[in-house]
């Protein structure tokens, strides 16, 4: 598959079969093996490059990205990132200055990392920073070098601009036919290929090539369709598509839903939001991905596509059990649509670490008091069953009733009759039900007055 991008300021097409990843196609050039290889699994960070696009100037993950999903963009090594004269980038310099780097390893990752940061005039350093990780130097000195480095004006060379042609234009012939660009050429492709796989932000799929070996057969890169991507509001809806990341969903949904927002921020890594979609957040039909306990509480509706036309249903039924879906061969995930109300949101994601974990147990609740009484209520939760669930019941104890410490109470309880959490490395059943228990006390304690928020610990 031929892919054209620019490479640290110079146009350059690549031949590659569709799941080479960029770090290795990067790693087989001498002159580019700046970008290491620590997990290969999208968690250390490493491999960190900057991309840019249209949406804007990104770190992500090499390891886990396709050549294919570069294509008209540009991608800004380490071996970039100092001026052509050899001055060094303000965050190279202070890296120095502030003693971040022992080993040296990480430091590539972190300083791709830090610049895409630098360019952006981000200054949450912790936020920016918690998808690299670094055994031997301690956090301390790097997030002071970041800090050091933040007011010093972004190098000219670092402003690269995306090629021209437009981002449906063909990567180029792969097994003879055209790669579909608009969401109709694609229904015609799953329809003649019910078993290939579409790629999104591949940040599953990635591990599917990296960890498992596997070969994914045809392969359609959705980033080819620009129709899928993007955020919409009108007076009453929000439309999502199915490509947009979870950065910039995060971006469109902060004024709507900030508790959406909010859970957003703990999802993965910069790197890793950056890449994952929406749309294979929810194709995937994982129990704990933690897109849909969110969606589901604001009453999300799904819309899939296939040759036969476009089919929509609540987001909550397409979950029919572990590891199935209401998804036909030949259809896929085009969009969700969420409705546009007077916000009544709120999210909980427990997990192991604060940053780049996957949750426990994730709970979303829209709640809506009018005049002391529930008039609505959702209750979603993930990683308490097979696939992201409703907890009926204790929706039940709650509807018509005051809102008041003894109804949630009854809600808790009724959580027992909605959930029977399995046991498993992150949490034993016993403690998910708890911790389920815990998170509706705290959405009553916090709308009580309480002070809930414990996370205290920051850099
Ligand atoms: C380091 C790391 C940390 C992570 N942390 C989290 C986390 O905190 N929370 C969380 O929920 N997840 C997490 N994930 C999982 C992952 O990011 C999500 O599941 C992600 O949303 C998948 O989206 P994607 O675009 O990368 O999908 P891909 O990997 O491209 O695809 C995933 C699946 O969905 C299918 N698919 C994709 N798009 C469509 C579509 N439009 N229609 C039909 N099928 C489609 C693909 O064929 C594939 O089967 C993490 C992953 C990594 C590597
Ligand atoms: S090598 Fe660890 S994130 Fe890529
Ligand atoms: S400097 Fe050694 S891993 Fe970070």
């Amino acid at each position: 598959m031929r892919t054209t991008f620019l490479l640290n300021g110079s146009e350059i097409t690549a031949e590659t079969s569709p799941t080479t990843t960029l770090l290795d196609w990067l790693r087989e050039h001498p002159n580019l093996t700046g970008t290491k290889e620590g997990c290969n699994e999208g968690d250390c960070g490493a491999c960190s490059v900057i991309i840019t696009d249209a949406n804007g100037v990104r770190a992500l993950n090499a390891c886990i990205l396709f050549v294919p999903q570069i294509h008209g963009k540009a991608v800004r090594t380490v071996e970039g990132i100092a001026a052509p004269d050899g001055t060094l980038h303000p965050v190279q310099q202070a890296m120095i200055e502030h003693h971040g780097s022992q080993c040296g390893f990480c430091t590539p990752g972190f300083v791709t990392t830090m610049a895409a940061a630098h360019l952006n005039g981000a200054t949450d350093h912790d936020t920016q920073l918690a998808g690299n990780l670094c055994r031997c130097t301690g956090y301390a000195p790097i997030i002071r070098a970041a800090q050091a480095a933040q007011a010093a004006p972004a190098p000219e060379h670092m402003r690269d601009t995306p090629l021209p042609f437009a981002q449906n234009t063909s990567g180029g012939p792969q097994a003879g036919a055209e790669p579909p660009t608009t969401p109709d050429a694609l229904a015609q492709w799953l329809d003649q290929n019910p078993d290939g796989t579409l790629i999104a932000g591949a940040t599953d799929v990635g591990l599917w090539v990296t960890k498992d070996f596997r070969d994914l057969g045809k392969t359609a890169f959705l980033n080819r369709i620009p129709e899928l991507a993007g955020v919409t509001v009108t007076d009453n809806t929000i439309r999502i598509g199915a490509t947009t990341t979870l950065t910039d969903l995060q971006t469109a949904i902060a004024p709507h839903y900030p508790a959406f927002a909010e859970l957003i921020r703990r999802y993965g890594s910069v790197q890793v939001r950056n890449a994952a979609t929406i749309g294979g957040n929810v194709a995937n039909g994982s129990p704990i991905g933690d897109g849909i306990p969110a969606l589901i509480a604001l009453g999300a509706t799904l819309h899939l596509r296939s040759i036969d036309g476009p089919r929509a249903m609540p987001l909550e039924d397409f979950f029919v059990t572990y590891g199935q879906q209401d998804r036909a061969k030949n259809e896929f995930v085009e969009a969700i649509t969420l409705p546009k109300l007077p916000d009544a949101l709120k999210c909980y994601k427990l997990s192991k670490r604060f940053d780049q974990d996957i949750s426990a147990v994730c709970g979303c609740f829209w709640i809506v008091v009018e005049d002391g009484q529930v008039t609505d209520v959702r209750l979603a939760f993930g990683g308490m069953a097979g696939t992201p669930k409703r907890a009926k019941q204790a929706e039940a104890a709650l509807l018509g009733q005051p809102w008041n410490a003894s109804r949630v109470k009854s809600a808790m309880t009724a959580l027992e009759q909605d959930f029977e959490p399995l046991s498993d490395m992150r949490a034993s059943a016993a403690y998910r039900m708890e911790a389920a228990r815990n998170m509706l006390w705290r959405a009553w304690a916090e709308g009580d007055g309480q002070a809930t928020n414990l996370h205290a610990v920051t850099a």
